[in-house]
C-alpha cells in the first residue's frame, strides 16, 4: 500500500478497468497463471481496460505482460511463473500504483473490478478478498468467508454436514494430535476402514494427496500431506464411485443460481485417481463426458445438491461442485459431495468453462458474465 503522492493521473477511461490478479504463493501458482492467461485473452479490450497483475511466488505484486504465450504451459510442459519486474500496489483508494525503485510512484488509476484468478492459500482463501474489501474494490466470485471455507476441506465438510448434505466419513489430523497422540490418530483412521484418502486440508490440484490401502502406509501419507498443510484430512475412499462435476453460476437478475450440464471424469492411463498429472498434463487419457451419462434422477440430484452446497457456503458468482456417484447397490447415498471450488481451473480447456460451453455459454460470455456480476454487486456487507 503506497501512501506517497502519485506522479501522474492517467485520464479515466470510460471502459471499466479490470485487474486480473494471478499467481501467488500457493502450490497452484502456475495453474493460476495459465487460467489468468485465458481470462485475459477472453476479456473484450473494446469493453474493458484490462490490467494483468501477477503475484510472485514470494508474494510481491508486479505488473505483468498480457502476452498469452507468457502465461501458457510451455511446449515441453514447462509451468509458467509470474516474472514481471515493476512492483505494483493497490492503495487505499482502490488505485493501482506502480513504484519502480528510484522513481516517483505513478498511478494506473482506480480499479473498477478485480478478477482474482487465484487458487489455494493466499488468494482463493479469503485473504485477497479481505484486502479488496478493505480497499472497497469490487471483485469476481466468493466473498471472504466463503472463499476461506471453500479452501479448507475440513470447515467445508462441517458446513455441508450442518445443512444435512451428504459427505464421506472423515477424521482430522491436527499438529498437536500428530505430534502427541499417534496411536489415537491411527485408531481414528483405522475405524474409517481402508482404503482412505489423506489430503492437506488447504491445498488443491491434488497436491499432497495419497490413497492409503493399509494401516502401515498412513504415516508416510500424513507426512506427505503435511508438506502442504499442517492440518490434514483423512477420508474414507469412495471405492467404485464415479466422479462427476457441475458448474454453478449466479444470474444477473439475482434469481436462483443456474447449473451447467454435469460432467463425468474418467481417469485412465494408470492413474490411481484424478491426480495432478491426470488433471493437467497432456495425453494422460483422462476423458470427460459432457453431459455425463447418468440416470435422470441422479442428474437431478446432482443439480439440486450443487445449489444447496453453493448456498451452504454462501458462495457468490461461480463455483464448481464435485461429487462422487455410487452404484445402486452401494451402502453409501447415491450422490455424495466431494468439494466446492470457488475459483475453479479457468483455462479454456478446464472443466468449468467446458461444462458451460456445453450448456450454451461460451468462454468469453462466461468471463463477461462474471465481470458484470461483480460490477453489479456492492462492496461491504451484502
Ligand atoms: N474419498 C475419496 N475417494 C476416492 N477418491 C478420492 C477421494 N478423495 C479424493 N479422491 C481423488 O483425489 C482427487 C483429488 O481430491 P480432492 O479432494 O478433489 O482434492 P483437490 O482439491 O486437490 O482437487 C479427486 O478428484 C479424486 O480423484
Ligand atoms: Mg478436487
Amino acid at each position: 500500500m503506497s501512501t506517497r503522492t502519485p506522479q501522474t493521473q492517467k485520464p479515466r477511461s470510460d471502459r471499466p478497468r479490470v485487474a486480473v490478479v494471478f499467481g501467488g504463493r500457493s502450490s497452484e501458482h502456475s495453474i493460476s497463471c495459465i487460467s489468468a492467461g485465458s481470462v485475459i485473452g477472453a476479456l473484450d479490450p473494446e469493453k474493458y481496460d484490462v490490467v494483468p497483475v501477477g503475484i510472485t511466488t514470494d508474494g510481491r505484486w508486479v505488473l505483468e505482460s498480457a502476452d498469452p504465450a507468457h502465461l501458457a504451459l510451455g511446449p515441453g510442459g514447462e509451468l509458467p511463473v509470474v516474472s514481471g519486474a515493476s512492483p505494483v500496489a493497490l492503495d487505499a483508494t482502490a488505485a493501482l500504483v506502480v513504484a519502480e525503485p528510484g522513481e516517483v510512484p505513478r498511478t494506473l488509476g482506480e480499479v473498477d473490478v478485480v478478477f482474482p484468478v487465484m487458487h489455494g492459500p493466499w488468494g482463493q482463501d479469503g485473504t485477497l478478498q479481505g484486502l479488496l474489501e478493505l480497499a472497497g474494490v469490487r471483485y469476481v466470485g466468493a466473498g471472504v468467508l466463503s472463499s476461506a471455507v471453500g479452501t479448507d476441506k475440513v470447515f467445508m465438510k462441517q458446513l455441508f454436514q450442518a445443512r444435512g448434505l451428504p459427505v464421506l466419513p472423515y477424521t482430522v489430523v491436527r499438529p498437536r494430535e500428530w505430534e502427541r497422540d499417534r496411536a489415537g490418530v491411527q485408531e481414528a483412521v483405522d475405524s474409517l476402514g481402508y482404503p482412505v484418502f489423506v489430503k492437506p486440508a488447504r491445498a488443491g490440484s491434488s497436491f499432497g494427496i495419497t490413497r492409503v490401502d493399509a494401516p502401515g502406509d498412513l504415516v508416510a501419507a500424513v507426512e506427505e500431506a503435511r508438506r502442504f498443510d499442517p492440518k490434514v484430512l483423512v477420508e474414507a475412499a469412495a471405492t467404485g464411485a464415479r466422479e462427476v462435476e457441475i458448474g454453478v453460476l449466479d444470474r444477473l437478475d439475482g434469481g436462483l443460481p443456474e447449473t451447467s450440464e454435469v460432467a463425468e471424469i474418467r481417469v485412465g492411463g494408470g492413474h490411481a485417481f484424478y491426480d495432478f498429472a491426470a488433471k493437467y498434463l497432456p495425453e494422460q487419457q483422462t476423458s470427460l463426458d459432457i453431459p455425463a451419462e447418468l440416470p435422470e434422477d441422479i442428474t437431478h440430484r446432482v443439480r439440486e445438491l450443487a445449489v444447496q452446497a453453493f448456498e451452504a457456503l454462501d458462495v457468490e458468482g461461480l463455483a464448481r461442485v464435485d461429487f462422487f456417484v455410487f452404484a445402486e447397490d452401494s451402502t453409501r447415498p447415491r450422490v455424495v459431495l466431494n468439494e466446492v471450488e470457488t475459483m475453479p481451473g479457468f483455462t479454456a480447456t478446464s472443466m468449468f468453462p467446458r461444462m458451460w460451453a456445453a450448456s450454451g455459454l461460451d468462454y468469453p460470455s462466461l468471463v463477461d458474465r462474471l465481470v458484470q456480476l461483480a460490477l453489479g454487486r456492492g462492496t461491504g456487507l451484502r
